[in-house]
């Protein structure tokens, strides 16, 4: 019997984990203890929930306004005590947040071989995004197995000097989370009647809490003056911060509706209806390119670089001429938004948690 030990602490990477976590807990050879670190509470906690998942241990960090160095001291300390603990034969982190680096630093430092989802995503620009590109390549650096969702970040991995027997291209598992969330028969009160068009918007980024944020907002209430015919959801992330911007632009306009967090099943199958996305979320782009959903991107530059190519995806940061402009386009360009309106598997067909299961079973030696 080996032990994993799978270490996560925000929504993203709960929601991409799960469907991991359920294979693995398949294995009958393998002992899968999951640490949340709670760097996320509420809009973590819902993921947990809605996937059946009870932590074996909680350690619960999360404080209002906590700073990167309290996020990482934290997970440090108290993942550590877990480690020596429990003594794992493998720790499993995800991506590119604080829990996930320093997470991996820990095991790093007590010789544990650290296996890592969504390896490989690189912008090459250290502040953007932040600390994001920092985290994920500090964990390239110390991890034994690398599990690519594409043969993009593969590349960049070798480019990195990092040996390709280490590295395996799966898909990302987000997919395998979409997939089995998607409803034919989905319903939702949110939902805009006759013809008008529902527009999605999410932004959370730290690296547009510093004015972009105002920038965007603005172009977003533009748009939904504009165009009465759309309605605009924005389920906005939990951070005071963002939710005290919102509250300022966009009170008063009646098209524009802000919700609380949703569980991912109804985000999904909202994403699934709506007419295009703004936003600056990572895991966002991966759904929407693969529901054929058009994206409006504010963030300066994309990690998923696939995008640009495959559907001439535009980084559109916090220019609110350009944001309106591109949005203006997709509501009356047909043509214009076909070619945005492309679905696509480049980031996964919905098996990635079986190809990771099979290789974390393979490189511990186990035999069934
Ligand atoms: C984190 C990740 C980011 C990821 C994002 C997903 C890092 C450095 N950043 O950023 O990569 O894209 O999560 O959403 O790891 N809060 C709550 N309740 C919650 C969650 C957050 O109140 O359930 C508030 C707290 O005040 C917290 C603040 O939001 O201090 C910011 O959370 P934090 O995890 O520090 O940063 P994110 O911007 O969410
Ligand atoms: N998501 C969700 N509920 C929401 C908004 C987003 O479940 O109200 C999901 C979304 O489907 C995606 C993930 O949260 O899987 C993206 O998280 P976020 O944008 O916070 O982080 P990022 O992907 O940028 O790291």
């Amino acid at each position: 019997m080996k032990r994993v030990l799978i270490v996560f602490g925000t929504r993203p990477e709960a929601i991409k984990m799960c469907p991991v976590i359920k294979e693995l807990k398949t294995r009958r050879n393998l002992d899968v203890k999951i640490v949340v670190t709670g760097q996320h509470r509420s809009m973590l906690d819902d993921v947990l929930r809605e996937n059946g998942i009870i932590p074996d241990y909680d350690l619960s960090i999360m404080k209002v306004g906590q700073t990167l160095t309290y996020i990482t001291y934290e997970v440090l300390l108290k993942v550590e005590s877990v480690i020596r603990e429990l003594l794992p034969d493998a720790v499993l982190v995800h991506g590119d947040t604080s829990s996930a680096f320093s997470a991996a630093l820990v095991a790093f430092y007590n010789h544990i071989p650290i296996f890592h989802i969504e390896a490989g995503l690189r912008t090459y620009d250290m502040m953007n995004p932040y600390p994001e590109e920092f985290n994920r390549r500090a964990i390239s650096l110390v991890a034994s197995y690398h599990f690519a969702p594409t043969e993009t970040a593969r590349d960049n991995l070798i480019k990195e000097g990092i040996k390709s027997e280490k590295i395996f291209v799966t898909g990302n598992t987000v997919i395998d989370a979409l997939i089995e969330n998607l409803r034919d028969d989905f319903e939702h009160p949110l939902l805009p009647r006759g013809n008008d068009k529902l527009i999605i918007l999410t932004v959370h980024r730290r690296e547009n809490l510093n004015g972009n944020l105002e920038r965007i907002f603005s172009a977003v209430k533009k748009i939904a003056e504009q165009f009465p015919f759309v309605k605009i959801i924005y389920p906005i992330h939990k951070n005071e911060r963002i939710r005290a911007a919102a509250k300022k632009v966009f009170s008063g306009v009646e098209n524009i509706e802000i919700t609380e967090p949703m569980c991912a099943s109804v985000f999904h199958n909202l994403l699934r209806k709506c007419c295009f996305v703004i936003t600056d979320s990572g895991g966002i782009q991966e759904e929407a390119s693969f529901l054929g959903k058009p994206i409006i991107l504010v963030r300066k530059c994309t990690e998923r670089k696939e995008l640009l190519t495959f559907i001439g995806l535009k980084v559109l940061s916090d220019n609110e001429f350009e944001i309106f402009r591109e949005a203006e386009k997709l509501l009356i360009d047909r043509e214009f938004y076909q070619k945005r309106a492309t679905a696509s598997e480049i980031f996964g067909d919905g098996h990635a948690s079986k190809k990771i299961a099979d290789i974390i079973e393979f490189a511990l030696d186990i035999k069934n």
